[in-house]
């Protein structure tokens, strides 16, 4: 183990509101970067050695803050030579959501997306997840963080803040958004009025809403995937983006760390032999 990421999904695993396989007392973590140290029998994809990135639940043993980890060859992908370790480990469960988001999108130049939540660590690589689809994107978030939202593809961002930000947000898509996204927590009922008729809503906070005029609406929960995080791993190097990582922590660190991701502090990295 090289980097394990603390995300507020963490904190869900600890109280018993993400069932991961194990129940705590274990070591926590779901999502890890690490160098390959041993291989099963039938594993053809990877070699001790290898530099790799996972994202892996239910778990096989316990979770990723610790000093090894074990997880099922099918989950792991390779890390991309430019991603530094403590970026890579924070990655794989933000990048996944976010591609598995955006497959349940049309995409494409025809498309208009408005992702709400945008400077969320989850919610910036959706918005890189759709622009890179070619759709038109546009996006929710605090001022503050707005260029970096911009820098993920959005072209437009509404400070949600500001009680008229839907009036504005209408004004861009005034059919309705093809497809909108919601990463903040418990918003996504509000966002249902801004999809066309027959459009998509998904949500990553667990909070869908009732259809109405046929806009399709999913509850996405990330899955594992190694061949798909492989793949998104690369594009977002390739495309120079990469993720903020709030601070980094020993394993004895890590139980304050996850006090400050869940209170919202941006995610955070285990650094198990640092
Ligand atoms: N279902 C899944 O598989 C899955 C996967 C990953 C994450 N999640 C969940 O998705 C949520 C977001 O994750 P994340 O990693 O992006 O979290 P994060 O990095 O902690 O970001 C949260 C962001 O939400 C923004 N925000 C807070 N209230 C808002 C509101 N009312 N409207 C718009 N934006 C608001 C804040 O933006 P400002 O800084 O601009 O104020 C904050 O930066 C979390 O609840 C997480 O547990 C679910």
């Amino acid at each position: 183990m090289r980097a394990a990421g603390i995300g507020n999904w963490d904190e869900l695993v600890r109280i018993g509101g993400w069932d991961v396989g194990i129940r705590p007392p274990m070591a926590l973590g779901v999502e890890a970067a690490g160098t390959v140290r041993d291989v099963g029998s039938r594993v053809t994809r990877f070699a001790p050695g290898d530099a790799v990135l996972v994202h892996a639940a239910p778990l096989r043993d316990q979770g990723a803050w610790a000093e090894l980890f074990l997880a099922n060859a099918a989950d792991v992908a390779a890390k991309p030579a430019d991603l530094e370790w403590r970026v890579a480990g924070a990655l794989p469960v933000p990048l996944l959501t976010a591609i598995q988001v955006v497959a349940g999108f049309r995409g494409g130049r025809d498309e208009t997306v408005l992702v709400h939540g945008a400077a969320g660590v989850t919610g910036g690589l959706i918005v890189a997840m759709a622009s890179a689809t070619g759709a038109r994107v546009v996006a929710t978030c605090s001022p503050r963080a707005a260029r970096r939202v911009r820098g993920y593809g959005a072209s437009e961002t509404f400070d949600y803040r500001n009680p008229a930000w839907r009036d504005q947000a209408r004004l861009r898509a005034p059919g309705g958004f093809g497809s909108v996204a919601n990463a903040a927590r418990g918003e996504a009922a509000g966002l249902i009025a801004l999809v066309a008729d027959g459009g998509r809503l998904a949500t990553i906070t667990g909070d869908p809403p009732r259809s109405e005029r046929g806009v399709a609406v999913t509850d996405v929960y990330v899955a594992p995937d190694g061949v798909d995080l492989e793949a998104a791993a690369a594009d977002l190097v390739a495309r120079g983006l990469s993720i903020a990582v709030a601070g980094t922590c020993g394993l004895g660190g890590a139980a304050a760390a996850l006090e400050r991701v869940a209170r919202g502090g941006g995610a955070y990295v285990v650094l198990p032999t640092g």
